[in-house]
């Protein structure tokens, strides 16, 4: 090689260098699909590209970037992404320079599909690989559209977050899922549990609450199973060890956290609960179903004396704790006896609240198969009304209780409808409205004055 050549190349700059435009001055805006896990990818997708110089916008008609961050957990899911990206084609013939990703769930799932439907997004990335967004957007740019899909992560990402809300921040101390649901696309899209170690937990903990965070909401699919993937010196943290410590950070006020999964879910989680100041009384226990024969061809791990069995548990070592679930009707094979099962078990634990889901069939999941069990449309929506009756009479009767009560509260800042009013979460996650103003993050009490279904009224104190 004489040197000559060697000059050229070393002069040759990589790809990455030849085109490394920050995107300074560009703006984007991301529309997220789905659950929390999404939101605070997307938070992260957010804090991504504001690192490279964007600012985000609140429209898809300011932006030069627009990123859906998509679910599938329903049909429904599918259906809204292509809808909104039908939309985004009008957009993009008027302004060709408009980037779209599309990424989420949906998109591991779908990658060639969302290609093949919509040609004219630019980026399909997917759940394993938000870091890579950035670079991927650099490519399309150079190349045209891009799809990269990974199987798994390699670890859980450490990213930085651009969040909305200063006082409030999730943190994720697992990712993926390792139950095997028969309903439920979400292991094959968020792959195995990966948890992350305790120290990463409580140091991220440590710099959100130096940064005003007051309130945080630990993530994970089944945080039951938090730790056992660790080994730290031949023990394995368990998730009961890992409240107890978030929830003694100086200066943390409230830890909420979802979601445990009632098969796991124990007394050791529960006494970490009551003991632990900042640890909040609010549990999200997903019931699913109330029909032992249900729950079984869910391979849920528990049936509904189980279940009552820990929501008693759960009222008895911490006094006051309110309760919230997830149910699906429909699921394939459920009879009228299976449905009133599941009412039987609502009516008995008495949530305060619960989202109630019709069953849709997920292609790839055990559930899908059992076509020929599948329930009548007209039934399961008729169940599925009768079901939400009688939740929202009982969900209404707990907020009776409340009334007269003083309740600790984190404002929220004025309410959407009215400024003057101050929306305030209380410790069992509820949302009372108060006349007057206390500003967004500051901790204050009000006593509850009326009870409507789904929120409260309270006064100052
Ligand atoms: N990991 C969480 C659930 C995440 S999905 C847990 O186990 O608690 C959130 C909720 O969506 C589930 O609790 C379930 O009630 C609902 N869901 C999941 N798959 C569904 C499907 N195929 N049809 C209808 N609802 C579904
Ligand atoms: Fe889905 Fe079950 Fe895992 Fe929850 S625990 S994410 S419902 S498979
Ligand atoms: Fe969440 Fe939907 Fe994925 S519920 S994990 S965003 S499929």
């Amino acid at each position: 090689m004489t040197s000559e050549t060697n000059t050229v190349a070393v002069a040759l700059p990589t790809r990455r260098e030849r085109r490394r435009p920050t995107r300074k001055g560009k703006t984007y805006f991301i529309r997220t699909f789905g659950c929390q896990m999404n939101e605070h990818d997307s938070e992260r997708i957010a804090g991504l590209l504001e690192a490279d110089g964007m600012t985000a916008v609140g429209s898809v008609g300011a932006a030069d970037l627009v990123v859906l961050n998509t679910c599938a957990i329903r049909e429904n899911a599918d259906n809204r992404l292509y809808g909104n990206l039908g939309h985004l084609k009008a957009d993009k013939d008027e302004r060709p320079a408009l980037q779209i990703a599309v990424g989420g769930c949906l998109a591991q799932k779908d990658r060639n599909v969302v290609r093949d439907r919509a040609p004219w997004v630019d980026v399909v990335f997917g759940t394993h690989n938000i870091d890579r967004l950035v670079s991927l957007l650099d490519q399309a740019d150079e190349w045209g559209p891009v799809t990269e899909i990974l199987e798994e992560s390699a670890a859980v990402p450490e990213l930085p977050a651009k969040r909305d809300d200063p006082h409030r921040a999730w943190v994720t101390i697992m990712i993926g899922c390792n139950n095997s649901c028969t309903f439920c696309i979400v292991p094959a899209l968020r792959g195995a549990e990966m948890s992350r170690r305790p120290s990463d937990v409580l140091s991220e903990v440590r710099r959100l609450v130096a940064d005003g965070v007051v309130e945080v909401t630990l993530l994970g699919q089944n945080v039951n199973s938090y730790g056992r993937d660790l080994d730290l010196g031949g023990r394995k943290p368990l998730f009961a060890d890992l409240l107890r410590q978030v929830g003694s950070v100086d200066g943390l006020e409230r830890v909420f956290y979802t979601s445990p999964h009632p098969k796991d879910f124990n007394r050791d989680v529960a006494e970490a609960m009551a003991e632990t100041r900042a640890v909040c009384e609010h549990l999200h226990l997903p019931l699913q179903s109330g029909s032992d024969r249900i729950l079984a061809a869910m391979h849920r791990g528990y049936n509904a004396e189980r279940f009552l069995g820990k929501v008693e548990m759960a009222r008895e070592v911490y006094p006051g704790i309110a309760l919230t679930t997830d149910i699906i009707v429909g699921f394939p094979g459920e009879t009228d006896d299976d449905f009133q099962a599941t009412l039987d078990v609502v009516a008995a634990a008495r949530f305060d609240s619960a989202f109630t889901f019709i069953y849709s069939s997920r292609p790839g999941t055990a559930a899908a198969d059992m076509v020929d069990e599948f329930v009548d449309p007209g039934v399961v929506r008729e169940r599925y009304l009768k079901l939400t009756e009688l939740q929202d009479e009982i969900a209404f009767e707990k907020n009776q209780a409340v009334v007269g009560q003083s309740l600790q509260l984190l404002s929220s800042g004025p309410s959407r409808k009215d400024e003057a009013v101050t929306s305030g979460r209380s410790r069992t996650n509820k949302t009372v409205n108060v006349a007057g103003t206390v500003p967004a993050g500051q901790l204050f009490d009000a006593v509850v004055t009326v009870a409507h279904p789904h929120h409260l009224t309270g006064r100052l104190v």
